[in-house]
């Protein structure tokens, strides 16, 4: 693979557009294209535009048809220990099933379906049929709030959630239902014609008129779907993401393209020899990297893989890796903060089983820093196997930039080179490549040079917020948000976010949307959220608020007030939004413009001297805030 790969990124320079036919010729055309790239109207992408695809044939019915229906898909493992297995034959009856059920409840093409589901099998054979059909999902985590739920599914004016009673976390049912009975109260949806509801926990619910169990409505459908190719460019899916500003955008992904994307680099990042590896993702379908790799790159290559329903404490920490050992996987696919909760626990956990058949380990979502990077190359992988440590996005679809198995010679904390295919650069505020250093280059700004199958199409129902975030600061070029610098072999080092998104155990969120929520609350004035530095979760969300005195009524002292907000905030956003700290202060430092310096407040946040004030239209604000902060603060 390494020296094919090597040939490869000859092949690139030479004909970048032949090469990426040539990945897209690896799935199953309806109707072929002519035309690669349409690039007339940048930065609205057209790739293989002639060409007609399914994308749920290409993960199912091909492997059947070409003989492949008896290999395993899914080992499901439930979080009380129950388990299931799916052949791609029987995922495919499944998901024909499914997709006749979605027809007869009056889904069409075109239509969008929202998911706020549990990690059971029933959420991939959702998204397939819901892609088989031509309709296009928008799956929400099911970690968010009914809030949250509810204005994506607005967003998107949602004709159906899928849904289940619960799902199992942490040992307890964590109800899922409720929530979306709370997202619809007061016909607040009104979009919303019928409620798909999957049987898990056996958790009490109540059912109205709407409201439709799963394994009814595929007990009556016909089963027998035959899948017809749509248009390269149709809408695959919807994906909400946080941005800069409050509103998280709606990410939309086309068919051809972002398949193409999916399954190629799902292919050659972690080397998959689709008939011997096991393949493990551990992200949740709610985010991206659960859209590309646990339902859509490793399906289309068929891949048999693991899908566990838990977290990698219940009911222990030795969860995972018994799962690693029992099912022999050898392609193992997480974030950093796992791998740094389980280095803080000790190495006893892990060192127990039986890991032998790893082989390629992959990371994503944040930066993964050495120290993370040799734990989990030694304790894990025994220090034979190869890491990949994957950049990408939402909006990328796809990997972008990762070591290739064996062609490397891997660096820990260096997500390395762009994948063959992929043209990246990095500049400085004025869009000009950065200047060589003596160790490689100065730090800057990350773009993707030339436009890429798997991009985002836009924002849902938004093109100018599209042109706008990623197009208008570097034109021509996409603006990904994150810093990175060139080491002296020409590696890139990515150095975080530049913006207001944080990373929270790889969980994207948006700075702005924290404080919106806050301020939505009476007794809140002002907010400011920043991402501060934490050992486990890369960042926390710490926030600092003015209170409206006049709202606050018997005068609550901190830590009361710090839970009430930290509560509103898991009621508005979800859990993974609430701050780890909130502290109350007169004043937020504002330059003479009248901007908050979250510089300043990061670097309370994180405990270190306070950076220069001398912007500040007062500077007085930052003593006060300092001295709080040394008289303790709320949690
Ligand atoms: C960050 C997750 C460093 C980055 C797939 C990016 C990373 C954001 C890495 C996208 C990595 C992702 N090294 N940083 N290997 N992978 N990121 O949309 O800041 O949830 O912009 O997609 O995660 O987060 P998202």
């Amino acid at each position: 693979m390494g020296d094919d790969f090597r040939a490869s990124f000859r092949v690139q320079s030479e004909d970048r557009l032949a090469f990426w036919a040539e990945q897209s010729r690896h799935l199953h055309w309806h109707k072929p294209f002519t035309k690669t790239l349409d690039w007339t109207n940048p930065p609205f992408a057209k790739w293989f535009e002639d060409g007609q695809i399914n994308a749920s044939y290409n993960c199912l019915d091909r492997h059947v048809l070409e003989g492949r229906g008896g290999r395993i898909a899914i080992f499901f493992e439930g979080e009380p220990g129950d388990t299931k297995t799916y052949t791609y034959s029987q995922l495919l009856a499944e998901t024909k099933k499914a997709a006749n059920a979605l027809l007869d409840l009056g889904v069409s093409e075109g239509d969008r379906v929202a998911l706020y589901m549990p990690m059971i099998p029933e959420a991939v054979i959702s998204m397939l049929a819901i892609a088989r059909i031509g309709a296009v999902h928008s799956v929400v985590f099911g970690g968010f709030s009914a809030e949250s739920l509810r204005s994506r599914i607005n967003d998107a004016q949602a004709k159906l959630v899928i849904t289940a009673d619960g799902g199992f976390r942490k040992g307890k049912a964590h109800p899922l239902k409720e929530a979306v009975d709370q997202a619809l109260e007061n016909n607040s949806c009104p979009s919303i014609e019928h409620v798909l509801v999957v049987e898990r926990t056996k958790s009490e619910v109540i059912m109205s008129d709407k409201d439709v169990w799963w394994q009814d409505a595929l007990g009556k459908a016909a089963t027998d779907h035959v899948a017809v190719g749509f248009d390269a460019e149709h809408p695959l899916f919807i994906l909400y993401t946080s941005g800069t500003t409050g509103k998280p955008k709606g990410i939309l992904h086309t068919t051809g393209g972002y398949l193409t994307g999916a399954s190629y680099s799902h292919r050659v990042v972690f080397e998959l020899n689709s008939e011997k590896d096991i393949y493990w993702c551990t992200a949740d379908v709610g985010w991206i990297t659960g859209h590309s790799y646990v339902v859509y790159g490793s399906l289309a290559n068929g891949a048999t893989q693991v899908i566990y329903e838990g977290t990698p404490d219940s009911p222990n920490f030795e969860r995972w890796w018994e799962i690693i050992a029992k099912y022999k996987v050898s392609i193992f696919y997480t974030a950093p903060t796992a791998i740094r909760t389980f280095m803080k626990i000790g190495r006893s956990v892990v060192d127990g089983h039986d890991l032998t058949s790893l082989r390629i380990l992959g990371s994503v979502g944040e930066p993964i820093n050495p120290e993370a990077w040799h734990w989990y190359h030694d304790v894990v992988g025994g220090s034979k196997c190869e890491i990949v440590d994957t950049w990408w996005q939402t909006e990328t679809g796809s990997i972008m930039i990762s070591p290739i198995p064996h062609a490397f010679k891997t660096k820990s904390g260096s997500a390395q080179r762009p994948l063959p295919g992929i043209t990246v650069g990095i500049v400085d505020e004025n869009g000009v490549p950065v200047k060589s250093t003596h160790d490689g280059s100065e730090a800057g700004y990350l773009t993707i040079d030339e436009p890429w199958p798997s991009m985002l199409r836009g924002i849902w129902g938004d093109p100018e917020r599209y042109v706008e975030t990623y197009w208008s600061k570097f034109p021509g070029k996409y603006f990904a948000g994150d810093g990175a610098r060139f080491d002296e072999d020409g590696d890139i080092w990515l150095l975080g976010r530049i913006d207001d998104v944080i990373k929270v155990s790889g969980h994207r969120l948006s700075t702005a949307e924290i404080e919106s929520a806050l301020v939505e609350h009476h007794w809140v004035a002002e907010a400011a959220v920043v991402g501060a530095k934490d050992e486990i979760t890369e960042q926390a969300v710490v926030a600092f608020v003015i209170l409206r005195q006049d709202e606050l009524g018997d005068a609550p002292n901190e830590e009361e007030i710090g839970k009430v907000l930290g509560n509103w905030v898991t009621e508005k956003i979800g859990a993974i939004a609430r701050p780890r700290q909130i502290m109350v202060v007169s004043e937020l430092p504002k330059t003479r413009s009248g901007k908050i310096m979250r510089r300043l407040l990061k670097d309370v946040a994180e405990g270190r001297p306070v950076g220069d004030t001398t912007t500040l239209a007062d500077s007085s604000v930052m003593n006060a805030i300092n001295d709080k902060l040394h008289e303790g603060a709320t949690d």
